[in-house]
């Protein structure tokens, strides 16, 4: 059974199985075929109904947080998908099956909350709080289960949701949302956007939007064949005096990606500049990049 998860304090063996590559900061990589690779188109994804009358369901497995003078809610562990039938999640059911958490251009690891998303939202609750991100631009970017636009969204921002996998957002992402909204809201199509598919889609798709006040992104660096098209999507999408933050590990083992070759890329590439404004002290190596346009 597939699970997702923030932390799983005394993990059965079955857990164990799924989280230690986590822990071991090893991402499980399916690698048949890499190179030929074909990336899903972009499209923007409009809530179901059929989920919303689900909500029940999600309300019963959901937790609440407190980040800072915020409250989040989402979907705390547990066998959710096994509600939606394997057609609907096919995506993250290929996952499953193959024990992966990575399966490049079919699934990108978004159906589990990863641990560089809880760092991120801790630097957030201190350094952004709700009178920073307040009627701002945000785009969470690789969202997954979308916390970090969560946080943003309960702030007063206006947030679009981005991730490759459209069965991610139908079943996780947007229920997480309207986990947050008052009994009598709805989302708010105006000020709340979807949309799935890679990154370079995405930015074709969205070409003419208005560009983010600021890009939250977490554990997206992993894969360096893709850091560049990363980047470039950063330049499309961030405003001229935006700000990026970025959180991952200092190293993937596994998939070779890594934050200081994608400092590097940066400084090459001359767009933008970056700081390191957090380090982790316990666990794994994680930390926090600002990025911002270079001043011509
Ligand atoms: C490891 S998950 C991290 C999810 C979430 N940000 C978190 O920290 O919990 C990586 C995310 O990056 C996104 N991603 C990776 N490669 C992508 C690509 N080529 N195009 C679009 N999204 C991509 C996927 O949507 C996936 O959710």
């Amino acid at each position: 059974m597939f699970k997702f998860d923030f932390k799983v304090d005394n993990p059965s063996e079955e857990e164990e199985s799924i989280f230690k590559d986590d822990k071991q900061d090893v991402v499980k990589k399916q690698t048949d075929k890499e190179s030929d690779v074909e990336c899903y188109e972009s499209k923007e994804i409009k809530p179901s109904s059929n989920i919303l009358e689900n909500l029940d369901l999600y309300k019963a497995n959901s937790m609440e947080v407190v980040a800072g003078d915020v409250t989040l809610t989402y979907i705390k562990s547990g066998d959710i998908l096994q509600f939606f039938d394997n057609q609907t999640t096919k995506d993250i059911t290929k996952a499953e099956e193959c024990h992966s958490d990575l399966i490049p251009g079919v699934y990108e690891g978004g159906a589990k909350i990863w641990e560089c998303t809880e760092d991120l939202i801790a630097y957030l609750s201190e350094n952004f709080p709700q009178d920073k991100l307040q009627s701002k631009k945000v785009l969470d970017l690789g969202c997954g289960s979308g916390v970090l636009g969560i946080y943003a969204h309960n702030c007063g921002a206006l947030v679009h949701f981005q991730d490759y996998n459209e069965d991610v957002l139908e079943k996780i992402t947007i229920p997480n949302l309207c986990l947050n909204l008052p009994d009598d809201e709805t989302i708010d199509s105006e000020k709340i956007k979807f949309y799935s598919g890679d990154w370079l889609k995405y930015t074709e798709l969205t070409k003419d939007d208005e560009k983010f006040d600021i890009i939250l992104t977490s554990e997206t660096i992993y894969n360096p064949d893709n850091q560049q098209k990363l980047l470039d999507t950063l330049d499309a999408k961030l405003s001229e005096d935006g700000i990026i933050l970025l959180a991952a590990k200092t190293y993937y083992f596994g998939v070779g990606g890594g934050l200081r070759q994608f400092e590097e890329l940066i400084k090459t590439d001359k767009r933008f500049q970056s700081k390191i404004v957090w380090t982790s002290t316990d666990g794994l190596s994680r930390e926090i990049l600002e990025i911002k346009r270079n001043v011509q």
